[in-house]
Order: C-alpha cells, then structure tokens, then sequence
C-alpha cells in the first residue's frame, strides 16, 4: 500500500489554545492512484499532508504512516529511515517553493540531490546526463526554454511546472500536492493539473491532492477524500459526491460554494482507474 495513515491525531497548543488539528485519521491509498483531498479551510488537509511528508510529527502514541514500504512515523516519532521515504516523495507547495535566486535547471537538478554528493549539490555541477535528464522533465512540462532564467522570473503557472519537473526528475514514487492550483489563473491550473495527472499515468506515481476547487477533483480524480474538522468525512468515487456531500462537508464554513464554473469535462487527461479494493464510504 503506497501510503498508509492510521489512527493519527495532531493536537496543536500555541499561546495556550489548543486545536485538534487531525483526529483519529485512518486512510489507505493504493499504488498509482489520484486522489483529491478537499475540505473546507483548517479542515486538516494541510497537517495530513505534511504529516505523510514526514515535516510533523503526529501527537507521541497515536499514529503510523507508512508511505512506500517506509515507514514515515509510528507513535508520534519520526522513523529512522524517514530520508529514505522522503526520497521517494515530492511535495508540491502552493507557493511553489523554488530558489527564486537560482536558475531554473539548477531547481530541476536540486530534485536529484539524493543521487548525488553534497559537493555537486553546492557547486552546482552536475553530470551532463543529469542535465540533460532535467533538460527532458523542463521538456515535459513546457518550460525547456527558460533553463537559464531566474526561477523567480517566471510566472506562477511556469513555476509550478518546474516544481513538477523537479518532482519526475527526483523519480517521486508519491507526489504529495497541497493546493497546488489555489494561486493560479484557470488556464495555468489546468495545465499543472494536466502535468500532475501525467505524473499519474505515464510515471505511475501515486498522487494526492488538496483542491479547494471540486470540480478539479472531479475532472482529474477517481477518488475523494474529504476532511471536516480533522476527520475524513466523505471517501469514495468522486462521481458519488454528491451536492449534498458538499453542503454538509463545507456547511457553515466560508468554503461552503467551493466550485468554480470554468473548469469543462470535456477536455483530455482520462483519471487512472480505481482499484479493485476500493470501497466508498461515508462518515
Ligand atoms: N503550526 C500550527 N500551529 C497551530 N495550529 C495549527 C498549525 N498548523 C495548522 N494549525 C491549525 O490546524 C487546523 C488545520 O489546519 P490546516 O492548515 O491543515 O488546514 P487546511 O485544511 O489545509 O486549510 P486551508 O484550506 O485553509 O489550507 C487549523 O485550525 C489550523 O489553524
Ligand atoms: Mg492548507
């Protein structure tokens, strides 16, 4: 099973509030699947996401995530091998989390670090076949041609793109995506969602996404999963989510119209099929 979450549960304190953040999360997400993971604002999308990264710990006896046959944390600590398991997983930002500063080849090769000594990484000089692989990634995404810019010169669309090639560069076997659209045009989301769904079913990485926009969801994924208050409220074909999924998974919160009119059915990018184990429920 490429990622499996159970019994997790993150109790925030700060300033001497608390926040229960995640509240007893049981998920299981089978190999090369795309799953969309919605929910209104601090429903926990966020939290679950960066918990599978292995970039928090749940609370100490509670919790196992397993992603890739690595075991990322068990009760609450980071496992010993947990390098090994976040080499397999590229985490897609919002904000896209490029060196601004730096090159766009030189973000693309930053995916291969784990292939390579820390004096390549510092020096910046790669073997021609590296180069030229993330060269072929730039290619796939549309932006060879800005290799030698400023990643901070592109647009959020394009950046986005180079996060992905940095991702098929690195050979993520899991593509941890959290809100990877929400600051882009309709045109540029699609396109990163066309390149993340590739990432799906041409790479055979295992994809989970967080969209405040279902229709996205729809578009590009079998499957939902929905958060409320920390809880998975609603896991199943996405076909199955029904408008009254939607009231009662955004009721009361200021997500509760989270479907944007632009995005139509009718373009490419067919979503993998569900697997065979694959139950829909809701909570
Ligand atoms: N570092 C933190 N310290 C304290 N509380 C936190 C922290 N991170 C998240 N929280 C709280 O945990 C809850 C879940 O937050 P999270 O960011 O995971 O939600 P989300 O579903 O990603 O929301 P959004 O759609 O707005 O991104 C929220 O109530 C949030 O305020
Ligand atoms: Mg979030």
């Amino acid at each position: 099973m490429p990622i499996s979450v159970s019994r997790l549960t993150k109790l925030f304190r700060r300033h001497g509030q608390t926040c229960l953040a995640l509240d007893g999360i049981d998920l299981a997400i089978a190999d090369g699947e795309m799953v969309a993971l919605i929910g209104p604002s601090g429903s926990g999308k966020s939290t679950l996401l960066r918990h599978c990264a292995g970039l928090v710990t749940g609370d100490l006896g509670t919790g196992t995530i397993r992603v890739d046959q690595h075991t990322v944390q068990d009760n609450g600590r980071l496992a010993r091998q947990v390098r090994k398991a976040r080499q397999g997983i590229g985490f897609i930002f919002q904000q896209f989390n490029l060196v601004e500063r730096m090159d766009v080849l030189g973000n693309v090769l930053a995916g291969a670090i784990h292939r390579h000594p820390m004096w390549r990484t510092l020096s910046g000089i790669y073997p021609r076949a590296e180069r030229e692989a993330a060269m072929r990634c730039l290619a796939r995404v549309g932006v060879a041609d800005k290799a030698g810019q400023r990643a901070g010169s592109l647009s959020g669309g394009q950046q986005q793109r180079v996060a992905i090639a940095r991702a098929m560069l690195q050979g993520a076997r899991t593509i941890l995506a959290d809100e990877p659209i929400a600051s882009l045009d309709p045109n540029a989301a699609r396109r990163v969602m066309e390149h993340l769904a590739a990432l799906n079913r041409e790479d055979k990485a295992t994809v989970v996404v967080s969209l405040h926009q279902v229709d996205y969801a729809r578009k590009y994924c079998r499957r939902a999963v929905a958060l409320r208050h920390g809880r998975v409220v609603f896991d199943g074909p996405v076909e199955e989510l029904s408008d009254q999924h939607l009231a009662s998974i955004y009721a009361n919160t200021l997500d509760s119209e989270p479907v944007p009119p632009e995005v139509r059915t009718d373009e490419a990018a067919a979503p993998t099929p569900a697997p065979s184990h694959f139950t829909p429920q809701f909570a």
